[in-house]
């Protein structure tokens, strides 16, 4: 919880007097915690205060270490004429803007529960913590008014390049256009094989059927869920043009024997078989001391919300180290253009946006730390839940998981997911269907039992809360209730 700081409250509690002790030691707790907040509003009137008085220096020092809630810039001017007191009207909307209360007396500080709420995700924190970096990295694209391609697109490219050790990142509208771009760029053609795993998010099926190439689907592993990479020789034909393994729930798969099989494959038919990680869900990964996004010919991400490296709005990159595949990116990315309004591909208009690059630009100043923190919970979460009959992620000795999601399997799942509700958990069910059984692929031909272990595996999983703001009394509360649900 965040306090704005009524000015009579920061007088009282910088001349000690009205209310306890214990008070003005919650305060310097909070102070500490970076929760306490004054209006940029009231600054001159607590200046003006304090001016002449022996605590002129302590209100200099409490000005160094306070956060500052600016004035929000879109107040109404008719609604300012009609208030009656200004002063407080103004420290309202500072408050709203910080997403803080105002405290006016002792009894604002509420006794807030440690534990709940419990988001499954907690963007709110993470935009708390970076709040000041983020707005001004905003308002300077805004005042800019560079919002297509400005500067921090390529400051955000060059950060990701050297994060991933690619050559080249390019960033595009989504994910999803990351993969179509990938697959536009090795101009997929109609009848084209491309190979994917079976259990996913949709979208990598998706671009492939959608160029009219057939998703040729292979069953996963039961306890990474990543493609079985064993099961993929086997699918290959002629007419196979890519493989598109996908890190799901933030590992990696078998990078190395995928692009092994893809080479001897490769040679075999005298034509390019390319490997596309999907890494929508597996930036800042590892597999083998290599980043996840520079393990293949090309990689794609995905900068939704919610994903490990999530911008506020949606966004992706494509990665890869060949420079003809990253100069035909970069025009497909554009409407094919190769200089202004000359075309010389069929492209997209699939451009990252420049105000989400300047808010991954601040984010990726932490990311580091966030993955370490993922890392430790989701290992953490191995601890709290071992020996009990909840099946858990298995992350192989070479990789680094940057669980995207920490996803577990229980026989009983409905029934689980109802107490943890009860209980207040959020939880979520990555994914209910695999790709196969889906709706849109009823002309492929294929029927319930084709891939047994995705099928298992889609009746029996779903995600725990998981996001580095998550903390350690709120996991030993989840995995109380997940342990006791699934007896
Ligand atoms: C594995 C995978 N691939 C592709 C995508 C598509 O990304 P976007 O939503 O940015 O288009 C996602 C996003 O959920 C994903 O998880």
């Amino acid at each position: 919880m965040r306090y704005v700081l009524h000015p009579e409250i920061v007088i009282d509690w910088l001349t000690k007097r009205k209310h306890p002790a214990e008070f003005y030691l919650k305060l310097e707790t909070l102070l500490n915690e970076k929760a306490l907040y004054c209006a940029a509003s009231s600054l001159s009137h607590m200046e003006s205060y304090f001016v002449a008085k022996p605590e002129h220096r302590s209100w200099r020092q409490f000005l160094s270490q306070v956060q500052i809630a600016k004035t929000p810039s879109y107040l109404d001017h008719q609604v300012l004429n009609q208030i009656e007191n200004l002063d407080n009207y103004l420290i309202e909307q500072s408050a709203k803007a910080v997403d803080a209360r105002i405290l006016y007396s002792p009894m604002d500080l509420q006794v807030v529960n440690d534990i709940l709420p419990i988001n499954f995700i907690d963007l709110k924190a993470q935009y708390h913590q970076m709040q000041p970096e983020i707005e001004q990295a905003m308002d300077e694209v805004l005042n800019s008014t560079q919002f297509i391609m400005g500067p921090p697109i390529t400051q955000l490219e060059n950060t990701l390049a050297e994060y991933t050790g690619s050559r080249y990142a390019l960033t595009c509208g989504n994910g999803t256009d990351a993969l179509m771009l990938a697959l536009m760029a090795i101009d997929i053609q109609p009848g084209d094989e491309v190979i994917t795993p079976v259990y996913s998010f949709f979208a990598a099926a998706e671009v492939i059927a959608l160029f009219q190439a057939k998703p040729i689907f292979v069953d996963i592993e039961a306890d990474t869920y990543n493609i079985d990479a064993s099961k993929i020789a086997e699918r290959i034909t002629p007419k196979t043009r890519a493989i598109i393994p996908v890190g799901l729930y933030g590992q990696v798969a078998d990078m190395q024997e995928i692009n092994a099989i893809a080479k001897q494959y490769s040679a075999k038919f005298g034509h390019k078989i390319y490997v596309i990680e999907d890494a929508c869900q597996s930036f800042g990964a590892e597999y083998q001391g290599q980043k996840s996004c520079h393990l293949s010919d090309m990689a794609c991400t995905s900068f939704f919300p919610a994903k490990p490296l999530g911008c506020y709005g949606d966004g992706g990159a494509i990665f890869t180290d060949d420079e003809a595949l990253a100069k035909k990116i970069d025009m497909l990315r554009v409407h094919g253009q190769s200089t202004r309004y000359f075309h010389k591909y069929i492209g997209m208009n699939a451009r990252f946006d420049t105000l989400q690059a300047a808010v991954l630009n601040v984010k990726m100043r932490t990311f580091a730390n966030e993955v370490s923190t993922r890392i430790e919970l989701g290992q953490r979460y191995d601890t709290l839940l071992k020996d009990s009959a909840i099946i858990l992620p298995i992350i192989r000795a070479d990789r680094a998981s940057v669980y995207a999601q920490y996803s577990v399997r229980v026989s009983n799942r409905d029934a689980v997911i109802k107490y943890l509700s009860e209980h207040k958990i959020p939880t979520s069910v990555h994914y209910p269907m695999p790709l196969h059984l889906q709706e849109c692929f009823n002309g492929l031909g294929f029927k319930a039992g084709d891939y047994p272990v995705a099928e298992q595996v889609a009746t029996e999983i779903f995600s725990l809360p998981m996001s580095p703001f998550l903390t350690e009394a709120q996991q030993n509360y989840i995995a109380k209730h997940l342990l006791a649900a699934s007896k």
